[in-house]
């Protein structure tokens, strides 16, 4: 998910069409993808492949529906200003999470020459005077840094992102831009974008989803018992993470991983929520669900998002034990998981919820799924394959 979705605003810029292989079936990429079409691009989908031509897209306004529902149409603020040097969005509104401000974004883009203006609801962005520059992010912002290299990779000149966040998503990206004739590279926490190159059309194929291998690894550690995952990509954090709690993980000869949870899993002590390569906040919750029912206690801190804690209540609703203070989690463990009606917050609290009804006892009604749905391809299917008694009332 949040690789394909910089990479769709990504497909407005340059010359068409652009085909991308292995696009997750996901809501947040049907949405995005009707976004495109409003825009007056040419949208072309089967199964998972998708192909975007943008050579006829005029539009700048992208405001109601789908962009007011998904945070990432904020990416089109960059890709926009980038293409038409104008654009007109929904203000994000924050989500479960918390309250999720722009103003890195704005800051960002106010470098580059962007000036903003709101009228109620909507955000108006002018670009005409756009220029290329230096960007110093207060804080690694993955949406703003990827929205600093949206405007800035068809502007003509040097720009340069200080601070940028590291999170692999942003890499896909760079390395779509530079396969398309961009020239974006690291250069320690900057990223350099030679700008106004042409971008040519690119085949391209999405990576895999390192926080939802994540989160199956997390169910078959909670559950115990064993999984096979396919082109998985590696990440080092996970790995680290998965060894010290007792995991196997045997890398395969076909890009895949195998993972058994072989001897008694533990707890580990402390976790600390951190911008990439630190623990990422998006496995957080379903990690307190393995932590919730295994030996031993442990704390689990947030430090990316304010409120990232909404499935604590519903996990100590079946039978979990733990405390939230702040953004300071504190899991007894050794938990008897009971089956019973939770609700799903956002994505990834509903996801660590499917972990804990795979593990509690009795039956487990989850409602509000559409949040999971957002950002899991077929999860339901994906369980079912591995074993667990799962259907969507
Ligand atoms: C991206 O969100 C991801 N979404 C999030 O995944 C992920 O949790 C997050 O990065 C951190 O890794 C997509 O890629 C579509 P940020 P983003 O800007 O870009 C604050 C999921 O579950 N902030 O790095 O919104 C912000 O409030 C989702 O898949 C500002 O204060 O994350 C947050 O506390 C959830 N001002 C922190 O920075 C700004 O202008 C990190 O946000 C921007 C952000």
């Amino acid at each position: 998910k949040n690789a394909v979705l910089p990479i769709l605003a990504a497909c407005l810029l340059g010359e068409g069409p652009c085909e991308l292989e292995n696009c997750p079936e996901i809501k947040d990429v049907e949405d995005t993808l009707h976004i495109l079409r409003k825009l007056g691009c040419q949208v072309n989908q089967s199964g998972k492949t998708v192909r975007i031509d943008a050579e006829t897209a005029a539009g700048y306004e992208i405001i109601g529906g789908e962009a007011a529902r998904i945070r990432s149409s904020v990416l089109f603020l960059g890709a926009l200003l980038g293409k038409m040097r104008k654009a007109v969005l929904p203000k994000p509104g924050g989500c479960a999470i918390g309250k999720r401000p722009i103003d890195l974004h704005l800051a960002a883009l106010e470098r580059l020459g962007a000036a903003f203006s709101c009228e109620g609801e909507a955000i108006t962005a002018e670009g005409n005077r756009l220029h290329c520059g230096t960007i110093r992010l207060g804080l690694p912002s993955v949406g703003a840094t990827e929205n600093s290299i949206l405007a800035a990779v068809l502007l003509p000149g040097e720009t340069r992102i200080e601070h940028a966040a590291q999170e692999p998503e942003i890499d896909e990206l760079i390395r779509f831009l530079n396969l398309r004739g961009g020239k974006l590279q690291r250069m320690g926490d900057a990223i350099v974008i030679e700008g106004g190159r042409c971008l040519h059309p690119v085949r391209f194929r999405i990576a895999s989803d390192r926080i939802v291998a994540g989160t199956y690894l997390f169910a078959a550690a909670a559950a115990g018992g064993e999984l096979h995952l396919q082109n998985y990509a590696a990440d080092q954090t996970l790995a680290g993470v998965l060894l010290q709690m007792g995991g196997i993980c045997r890398a395969d000869h076909l890009g895949g991983m195998h993972f058994q949870m072989k001897h008694r899993p533990k707890a580990l002590p402390g976790i600390r929520t951190a911008p990439y390569p630190g623990f990422p906040t998006d496995i957080q919750s379903p990690f307190m669900t393995y932590l919730a029912t295994v030996e031993g206690s442990s704390t689990v801190i947030e430090t990316v998002f304010e409120n990232r804690f909404m499935h604590v209540a519903q996990l100590n609703k079946m039978g979990a034990s733990i405390e939230a203070m702040g953004n300071k989690a504190v899991i007894r463990g050794n938990a008897k998981l009971r089956g019973c009606q939770v609700m799903a917050t956002d994505l990834r609290a509903g996801a660590a919820l499917v972990l804990a009804g795979l593990v509690a006892e009795g039956e487990t009604e989850i409602s509000e799924i559409y949040h999971i749905e957002r950002g899991y391809e077929k999860f339901i299917e994906k369980f079912e394959k591995l074993g667990a008694s799962i259907t969507k009332i």
